[in-house]
């Protein structure tokens, strides 16, 4: 409850004026609206005060929506108020299709109009609620006849936020977390809403929508321990499109990954991030050199070399939604340079090849990848089990291969092409005929684009999972370790599943994270020459119990992603495309980095305020989901 009503929200912000220090950017505009503790003392937005509580006196669960200790709708108003109109309850979209719901809102036009965009054009990351992967929120609200009809033809809040803060200034997001934290409500952070395993979604919860914080500054010269160079401010909501238009226009580069609408500081830089920059720059999380965070008491900080490192290192890698919710960081940024792109495809039917053929020219492509990445070469590659049905077994498969694309950054034409011109003979003397195209842009931005689309981004379809696995040198650079790897991708292949993968090999020479002791980074990136995603559809009519059984064989069962595992035993799973599902998956989406992770986890939020599905930490929380689905649909307690 408040103790005081709107006379403290008057008085309740304090602006926070100059720089913290000579080596730091200074706050954007929108981080300098801070919230003042005196003025909230005593309210729902009060700040922590004094030691971690006991595990004992920790509720076992959650507030949730109709039980005694959700907030009352006065408290929530209080909130409102406070919050000047940012507060919103969204609806799902999809409510205007559904007659009789407790939305009250059914419109026959404008569930026509939804249901024609919903898998094409529909903005989610201009929605405050609706994700990308709506599996994850429990599909309880989408347009008929869009999928299965699991939620029984009809629509609720399910999955998605009951409340959300639309932050424009930090002390929105402190009084976000306070209020999450004072009442015992689930707090969850959005952005862009890709995220490909539903870290975005929650039941009954508050959600910081942080796609207003666009802000972006180009610093020409930032100095900081270990970095001395141009570099980018921006904010918690830029997006990939917005850093590279901003960085092509100063002629520099920015390490972003290939969807140019995925958020950079949120879910990618603090997950890792993989880009086409990755085998010359590294990692998206080492191009951090400083950040502003909200941490789970409230208080707005500076992570960087020198302040709270312990925090720096933890948020550079260790997953978003899981320290606190930054507000923006600063990064690195590279001089911009000529930029080559080459595509190259190969398939049985295409190239009029015998099976056997395909897969030794696969194996050469794969038996490159070192040679390709030390020349600073990165690439997005698919491998299709059969053309026009990438998925679903069938035993008459055609199986292609397309590189699509292969960056030559800072590389001419004449350079890419004298590059890979070994590979190309090698290919040639297997009689694999290639189609291949080739194209020299005077710089970065160009080259990005004329491969990679503008996405406003679809949606996932509904009866689909992935499984993801770091392929390391020995798997690739060794003819054991890529004989043993290839016989898992064609048993895999043979089976109907399509592969997206990319080559990358973001070294810490390559990466140099700043700080003392680099960065969260899953180790097992460092040794990796790619990141590779297997991708598994079911038959859209299978019951919950019946997909669950499909998803268990593939994330753990001999036939799965477990060939995989084998052919590339001691390496990890990229935690932002992998499976909720996979095994032992503290040890493969953070490695060896799991106890200290953990430990920084505990330090800075003992309350569990923020948490993550496959997040550090989620081992001791469960979603209590409908029919046990691995959703987001369901209260949040303590195991
Ligand atoms: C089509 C597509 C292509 C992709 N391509 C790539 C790629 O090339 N390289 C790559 O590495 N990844 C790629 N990804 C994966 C992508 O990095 C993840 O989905 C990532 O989580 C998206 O981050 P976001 O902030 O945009 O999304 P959101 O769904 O908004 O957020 C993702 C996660 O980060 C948290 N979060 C968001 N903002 C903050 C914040 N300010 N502070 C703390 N936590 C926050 C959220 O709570 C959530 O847990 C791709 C995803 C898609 C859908
Ligand atoms: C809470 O429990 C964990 C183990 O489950 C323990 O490591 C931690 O120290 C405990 N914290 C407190 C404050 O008791
Ligand atoms: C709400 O608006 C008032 C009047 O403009 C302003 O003084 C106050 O700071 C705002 N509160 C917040 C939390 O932004
Ligand atoms: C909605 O359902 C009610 C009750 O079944 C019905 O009377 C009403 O006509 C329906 N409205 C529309 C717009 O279909
Ligand atoms: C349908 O969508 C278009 C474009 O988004 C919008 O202009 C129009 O108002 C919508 N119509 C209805 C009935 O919602
Ligand atoms: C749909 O209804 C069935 C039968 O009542 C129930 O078992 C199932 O959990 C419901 N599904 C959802 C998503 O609510
Ligand atoms: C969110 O806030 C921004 C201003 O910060 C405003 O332009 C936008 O319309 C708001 N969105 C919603 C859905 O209220
Ligand atoms: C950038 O600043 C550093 C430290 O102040 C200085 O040594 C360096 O020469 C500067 N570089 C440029 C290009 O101005
Ligand atoms: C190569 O190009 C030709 C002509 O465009 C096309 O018919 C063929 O399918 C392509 N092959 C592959 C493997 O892409
Ligand atoms: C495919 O290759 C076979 C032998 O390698 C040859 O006989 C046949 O003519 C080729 N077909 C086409 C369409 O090139
Ligand atoms: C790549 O292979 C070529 C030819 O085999 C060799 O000359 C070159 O040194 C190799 N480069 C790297 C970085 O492995
Ligand atoms: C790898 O497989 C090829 C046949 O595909 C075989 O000739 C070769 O001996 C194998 N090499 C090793 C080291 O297993
Ligand atoms: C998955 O669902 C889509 C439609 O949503 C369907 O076209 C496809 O055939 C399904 N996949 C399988 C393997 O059944």
């Amino acid at each position: 409850m408040f103790s005081k009503s709107l006379a403290w929200s008057l008085l309740a912000l304090v602006s926070v004026t100059g720089t913290v220090a000579s080596t730091h950017a200074d706050l954007f505009d929108f981080e300098k609206q801070q919230l003042d503790p005196v003025s909230v003392a005593g309210s729902t937005i009060r700040f922590e005060k004094g030691s971690a509580p006991a595990n004992t006196t920790l509720p076992t669960c959650k507030a949730f929506p109709g039980h005694l200790d959700w907030p009352r709708d006065n408290t929530w108003h209080e909130l409102g108020t406070f919050l000047n109109g940012t507060l919103l309850r969204p609806v799902p979209v999809s409510s205007v299709c559904y007659n009789g719901t407790a939305y009250s809102n059914y419109d026959a036009a404008a569930c026509a109009n939804i249901t024609t965009s919903w898998g094409t054009t529909f903005v989610r990351m201009d929605h405050p609620i609706e994700p990308v992967a709506p599996m994850f929120e429990g599909l309880t609200c989408v347009p008929p006849g869009s999928g299965p009809t699991y939620n029984n033809n009809t629509c609720t809040q399910g999955g998605y936020p009951v409340y959300v803060v639309n932050a424009s200034t930090a002390a929105h997001i402190q009084a976000a977390v306070n209020f999450a934290r004072n009442e015992n409500v689930r707090l969850v952070i959005k952005n862009t809403g890709h995220d490909l395993m539903g870290k975005s979604l929650g039941a009954g919860s508050l959600s910081v929508w942080t796609h207003g914080l666009n802000n972006i500054e180009i610093i020409a010269n930032y100095s900081i321990d270990g970095y001395s160079g141009p570099a980018f401010h921006v904010g918690a909501a830029v997006q990939a499109n917005d850093l590279l238009k901003a960085a092509a226009d100063n002629k520099l580069m920015a390490v972003t990954g290939i969807c140019d609408s995925v958020g950079i500081p949120g879910g990618y830089t603090q997950g890792g991030g993989h880009s086409p920059l990755g085998a010359l720059y590294g990692m998206g999380a080492d191009q951090v050199l400083s950040l502003q965070v909200v941490t789970a008491d409230g208080e707005f900080r500076t992570a960087s070399p020198t302040e709270n490192t312990d925090l720096f290192w933890a948020i550079r890698g260790g997953g978003g939604s899981t320290f606190g919710v930054v507000t923006s960081m600063i990064l690195k940024a590279y001089p911009d340079a000529t930029t080559t792109v080459a595509t190259f495809d190969w398939g049985v039917r295409e190239s009029n090849i015998s099976r056997e053929t395909y897969w030794k020219g696969t194996a050469s492509y794969f038996g490159h990848f070192a040679n390709f990445t030390g020349q600073g070469l990165s690439g997005q590659f698919f491998l299709y089990p059969q053309e026009g049905r990438p998925q679903g077994a069938d035993p008459n498969a055609q199986p292609r291969t397309s590189i699509a694309p292969l960056f030559g950054v800072g590389k001419t034409l004449a350079q890419l092409k004298q590059a890979v011109q070994p590979w190309i003979d090698e290919m040639a003397g297997l009689g694999i005929q290639m189609n291949t195209t080739w194209a020299e842009f005077p710089s970065y931005y160009p080259a990005y684009y004329s491969q990679l689309a503008p996405t406003s981004l679809g949606v996932m379809p509904y009866n689909m999972t992935y499984g993801s696995r770091l392929l390391s040198r020995a798997s690739l650079d060794s003819q054991s370790g890529l004989n043993a790897t290839m016989a898992a991708f064609r048993a895999l292949a043979e089976q109907g599943h399509m592969f997206n993968g990319f080559q990358l090999a973001p070294t810490l020479e390559t990466g140099k994270p700043v700080g003392p002791d680099g960065n969260a980074v899953l180790p097992a990136w460092r040794d990796a020459l790619s990141h590779t995603i297997v991708f598994a559809l079911w038959p859209e009519d299978y019951s919950p119990a019946q997909q669950m059984a499909f998803r268990n064989d593939f994330a753990t069962g001999s036939r799965g992603m477990q060939l995989l595992r084998d052919a590339t035993p001691g390496s990890g799973s990229y935690m932002s495309e992998a499976d909720r599902l996979e095994p032992n998956l503290q040890e493969a989406f953070f490695g060896n980095n799991y106890p200290r992770l953990l430990a920084i986890k505990r330090k800075y939020d003992p309350h569990g305020v923020f948490f993550a599905s496959t997040g550090v930490g989620s081992e001791f929380w469960k979603v209590h989901s409908v029919d046990d689905l691995p959703t987001e649909n369901g209260q949040l307690c303590r195991v």
